[in-house]
């Protein structure tokens, strides 16, 4: 373990250069990817087909020398395995139910939701076979609050409605957010046994809210998923992603006991330093766009994001995930203006 280098950071070290890994590095900016996805059925069973998902984590890593290789998967795949059914419509993204006029359904126990999800530990468990021991396995999970908002309205677009649900339906809402939270700790926790040596939660929709909703929806049901974790027996390091909780990060930092905190694309470095405890490993966060932007544009951009994380063990990553109208040979001059120069 000593000698990965995304792990020696996330235990407090700060090496320069920081060790990278990209969100969504595995994806439609890769053609090889395009071809494989269309191999599969449909998305969900791309993410439920261990040798498919296999080959979508090692894509990037023969390209780029990169630091760590994220599981392929989706957040959507706990509901999915709760009992909602998630399906992808092409152009547009994922679909479930929606829950906002209907009662709260019954939703599978865990242990038979983490039956369903089977396949995806089968992926960890082959990536940790397969891995250079260079390279750190990051699992993941959606966030309680991000993965309620799929479930609430059935699809992504402005969280309005799940506002307002939260308001009308608060019994509801914390049904919902306490069995995402059994479900997410069991999910994680699985990824751990399976070989994953850290994980990340992804609370990609942690903007707008007042703030005592951030309380009830991200920091509690995060304070919880942590604990659980723990109480599992899991010691491996976690990630959390607060992408656009702005005046609200730091709370989530000091409070929800997670080890290491992903900085999204607007919150400055300095900002996020004040706020996160004292040594607290930073992630982040260069713009995607200027990935696309590419040549000195991207150059400058990365040294400026390395720099302004200098007083921090940083693990460098993009604010939030790639898009894809990046090119292979973009990310390429990315990584070689973080570690070559
Ligand atoms: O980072 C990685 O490479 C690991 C794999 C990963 C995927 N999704 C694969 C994926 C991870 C970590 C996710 C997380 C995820 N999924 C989040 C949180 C992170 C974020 O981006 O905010 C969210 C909100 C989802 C839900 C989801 N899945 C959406 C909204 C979409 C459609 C997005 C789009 O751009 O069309 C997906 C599909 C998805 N998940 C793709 C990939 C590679 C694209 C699917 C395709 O091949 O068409």
């Amino acid at each position: 373990m000593a000698e990965k280098a995304l792990m020696r950071v996330l235990s407090g070290e700060r090496l320069d250069p920081p060790p990278v890994w990209i969100m969504r590095q595995a994806g439609r900016y890769l053609p090889e990817y395009l071809e494989l996805r269309a191999r599969a059925k449909d998305f969900m069973d791309f993410c439920y087909s261990p040798d498919l998902a296999v080959e979508a984590v090692l894509q990037p890593l023969r390209r780029f020398d990169l630091d760590a290789a994220i599981l392929f998967s989706d957040i959507l795949v706990v509901p999915d395995a709760l009992g909602r059914k998630v399906w992808f419509v092409a152009g547009e993204g994922p679909r479930l139910e929606p829950l906002l006029d209907a009662p709260l359904p019954a939703f599978a126990d865990p242990e038979q939701a983490l039956r369903h999800l089977a396949p995806v530990y089968e992926t960890v468990a082959r990536l940790r076979q397969t891995l250079a021991p260079h390279l750190t396995l990051i699992g993941f999970a959606g966030g309680p609050w991000t993965v309620a908002t799929y479930l609430i309205q059935g699809e992504g677009g402005d969280k309005d409605r799940c506002r307002r649900f939260a308001y009308q339906r608060p019994a509801d809402l914390a049904i919902l957010l306490e069995v995402l939270v059994e479900a997410s700790a069991q999910h994680l926790a699985a990824q751990v046994r399976a070989g994953a040596d850290c994980v990340q939660i992804f609370e990609s929709w942690s903007e707008g809210l007042p703030e005592p909703l951030f309380e009830t929806a991200i920091l509690n049901p995060t304070k919880a998923l942590v604990a659980r974790l723990r109480a599992l027996g899991v010691e491996a390091p976690i990630i959390g992603f607060p992408r656009g909780a702005g005046a609200l990060f730091g709370r989530y930092a000091r409070e929800t006991g997670v080890t290491a905190v992903g900085v999204d694309t607007q919150t400055p470095a300095a900002f996020a330093r004040r706020e996160a405890p004292q040594g607290m490993p930073l992630q982040g966060n260069l713009d995607p766009q200027a990935v696309i932007a590419g040549g000195e544009t991207l150059v400058r951009e990365v040294r400026r994001v390395k720099d302004s994380f200098a007083g921090s063990p940083h693990i460098f990553n993009l604010g939030h995930g790639i898009t894809p109208q990046a090119t292979p040979d973009q990310v390429a001059t990315l990584v070689a203006a973080l570690k070559g120069a």
